[in-house]
């Protein structure tokens, strides 16, 4: 689970700190996600929902010049990162808020897209009735979000490691609350959206590379995902023994110069009823 109150502290922090991979670990499925975008009849307004460093909003708003992209994000350094890497644009502004309760008249999207930044909201019919509500009329959403966490070998290779993982409840905010394609059609349709289609699109999610690859990714995941999460809770010999299972993932992971796992996503889209 990460909730709204993590994105806003810590967990926003490392991302903001971390988004050059991020990025990074997200680039097969980003590439997918704005093809599937810029195929949309709908330019105008474009909101970014959670937009974190705002990589799919710099590439959708350079893409449509004719559209003006405004990516939200509830962790103002996240917003600090998007808007210092993207400045010099006249068609695309960051702010902060929360999405869940947002609304802007002057702001009036034709267009909802998301890389992963939907499945945290802790009520999401009512999130997604405001964004319905808060959108012209036919709006359109494009989205991506996690399959199963047994489809995404990243993260269920790293829980392997961890001690005593709790399970917890699958539709609880986080990476893999919209796992199941028939919650997320029943979440959306009971908010006003209709339509809803899922593609599904698998991935390398690459978690290292450069000159030493594991070095890379055991850097990465020290500061994101489950295994961070582990690392801060662990102590000693426990904690010892985590790096040196997390090191031994990394490198039978290893290949063609990269350390990378499967990983498995939806592309779903619906249109405002
Ligand atoms: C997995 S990250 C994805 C970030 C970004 N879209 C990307 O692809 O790099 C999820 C994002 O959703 C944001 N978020 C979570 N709850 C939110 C809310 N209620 N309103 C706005 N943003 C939210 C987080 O701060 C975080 O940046």
């Amino acid at each position: 689970m990460t909730d709204k109150m993590e994105w806003q502290g810590q967990v926003g922090t490392s991302w903001a700190r971390q988004w050059q991979r991020t990025d990074r670990s997200f680039s097969p499925l980003t590439e997918r996600l704005v093809e599937r975008i810029l195929v949309s009849d709908h330019a105008g307004k474009i909101a970014d929902i959670g937009c974190g460093a705002g990589e799919l909003s710099i590439k959708i708003a350079d893409a449509r010049p004719d559209g003006h992209v405004l990516g939200l994000d509830i962790s103002a350094d996240l917003i600090a990162a998007a808007s210092e890497r993207s400045k010099g644009r006249s068609n695309l502004n960051f702010g902060v808020a929360d999405a869940s309760v947002w609304q802007d008249p002057s702001f009036i999207p034709d267009l909802y897209i998301s890389r992963h930044g939907v499945m945290f909201f802790d009520a999401p019919v009512a999130a997604f009735t405001n964004l319905a509500a808060s959108a012209a009329a036919n709006a359109q959403m494009v989205f991506s979000c996690f399959r199963a966490p047994a489809e995404n070998a990243w993260a269920t290779n790293i829980a392997a490691l961890v001690p005593s993982a709790p399970s917890g409840d699958p539709h609880a905010p986080g990476p893999f609350a919209f796992a199941d394609p028939e919650r997320v059609k029943g979440i959306l349709s009971a908010a006003g959206w209709t339509d809803v289609g899922f593609e599904p699109v698998d991935f390398d999610y690459v978690a290292g590379r450069g000159e030493d690859p594991v070095a890379d990714a055991l850097d990465f995941f020290g500061h994101i995902g489950p295994a961070a999460r582990a690392i801060r809770m662990l102590e000693g010999e426990a904690r010892t023994a985590f790096l040196g299972r997390l090191r031994d993932l990394a490198e039978a992971n290893l290949h063609d110069g990269a350390v990378r796992f499967a990983a498995a996503a939806w592309i779903v889209t619906a249109h405002k009823n």
